[in-house]
């Protein structure tokens, strides 16, 4: 089933492609049959897209299960570290609601944002592990949507345990031949978004006196680089986000943490505007040119790298671990003190 199938533009099938107020969606329960629905539709974002069970039996392929019973919102799920961070927590056993712009031109970037039907992939990859899965059309730019996907997650699932703010993008220019529209962009996604992420959920996790919220920095939030100011202004805040929200909720029994990769092999830097702000015009010379900025002999690591990390923080094996970010640099980070 593609996830553009239930958008409420007129090409629909499940629930006749209505579009439902938030208030007016049923519970959300455990069954073989799979379930469609159309959840709200938020101001300038189509709603909600498609829900389903997988077989409600043991979660596959997982050892321990150890976040079986969980729930999981996760930004910038249709691919990438997204992607590749649903199935790291469902193989765990947790339930995910997967969110996603899912519109490849909403933001004008060099390269296409994650689309509809690879959200879609990303549920049918979780469910086939056996876990719920929602997939959620909404941007973080818009607090008030945020909010309600949230509220709409608790009430579907029944509650919500773990949040990873990992929705981002990039360009590349000096900040001084940067128009404000190209700054804001990045910092509106990239900052204002985990923030609107995390304030989303907060009561949420405040209430039930657990959970545990992941922001995805970057090690470009660790020091700086030539273009890329915006983006590491964002990425260096939602490390700030990390510590002041840790001291927060912590009280409460909420723990808040981070991890900032080194380059990703994702649709982000697999594109000409990145090759060419290493001075290249291939994937390879991108490789290189990390090879020589990591201290493993890796160019690109895999998004499942960073999702395993994830994956931990999000686990009791990290219950210590709060107002901390992991970094994932395949010893990049041996260039700074963290
Ligand atoms: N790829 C890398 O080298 C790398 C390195 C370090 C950190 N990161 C960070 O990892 C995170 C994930 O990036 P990725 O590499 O998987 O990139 P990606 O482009 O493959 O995936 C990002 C996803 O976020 C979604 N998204 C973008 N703006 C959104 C918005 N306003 N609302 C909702 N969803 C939105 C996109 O549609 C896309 O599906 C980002 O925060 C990025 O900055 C990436």
């Amino acid at each position: 089933m593609l996830v553009a199938s239930l958008l409420p533009n007129g090409i629909g099938t499940g629930l006749g492609h209505r579009t439902l107020p938030l208030r007016t969606i049923g519970t959300m329960d455990d069954g073989d049959k799979v379930r469609r629905r159309t959840l709200l539709a938020g101001a300038g974002v189509a709603g909600l897209v498609a829900a389903g069970t997988g077989a409600a039996g043991a979660v596959q392929g997982q050892p321990g299960g150890e976040l079986r019973g969980q729930v999981a919102l996760v930004t910038g799920a249709a691919r990438g570290i997204g992607r590749a961070t649903c199935v790291a927590l469902a193989r765990a056993g947790a339930d995910v609601v997967a969110l996603d712009i899912a519109s490849p031109k909403a933001i004008t970037l060099d390269y296409p944002l994650g689309s509809a039907e690879e959200l879609d992939e990303t549920v049918r990859a979780v469910r086939s592990l056996g876990r719920r899965a929602v997939a959620v059309k909404a941007d973080v730019r818009d607090a008030g949507r945020m909010q309600d996907v949230a509220r709409q997650a608790v009430r579907e699932f029944g509650r919500l345990d773990i949040a990873v703010a990992n929705a981002g993008i990039t360009t590349y220019a000096p900040l001084d031949a940067m128009s404000p529209r190209q700054f804001a962009d990045v910092i509106d996604v990239n900052l204002i978004g985990v923030a609107n992420t995390m304030r989303a959920v907060i009561p949420h996790l405040v209430a039930r006196k657990s959970g545990s919220i992941i922001v995805v920095s970057s090690s470009e939030g660790r020091h700086g680089a030539p273009r890329l100011a915006h983006y590491q202004a964002a990425k260096w805040g939602v490390i700030g986000l990390v510590k002041g929200v840790a001291t927060e909720v912590g009280p409460a029994g909420v723990r808040v943490s981070g991890v900032a990769p080194t380059g990703v092999r994702t649709p982000m830097v697999l594109n000409d505007a990145t090759y060419e702000w290493v001075g290249g015009t291939t994937v390879e010379d991108l490789e290189r040119a990390l090879r020589g900025y990591n201290t493993q002999p890796v160019g690109l690591i895999e998004p499942e790298d960073v999702a395993d990390a994830i994956a931990f923080l999000a686990s009791p094996r990290a219950r210590y671990v709060s107002g901390t970010v992991l970094d994932v640099t395949a010893g990049a980070s041996t260039r700074w003190n963290s």
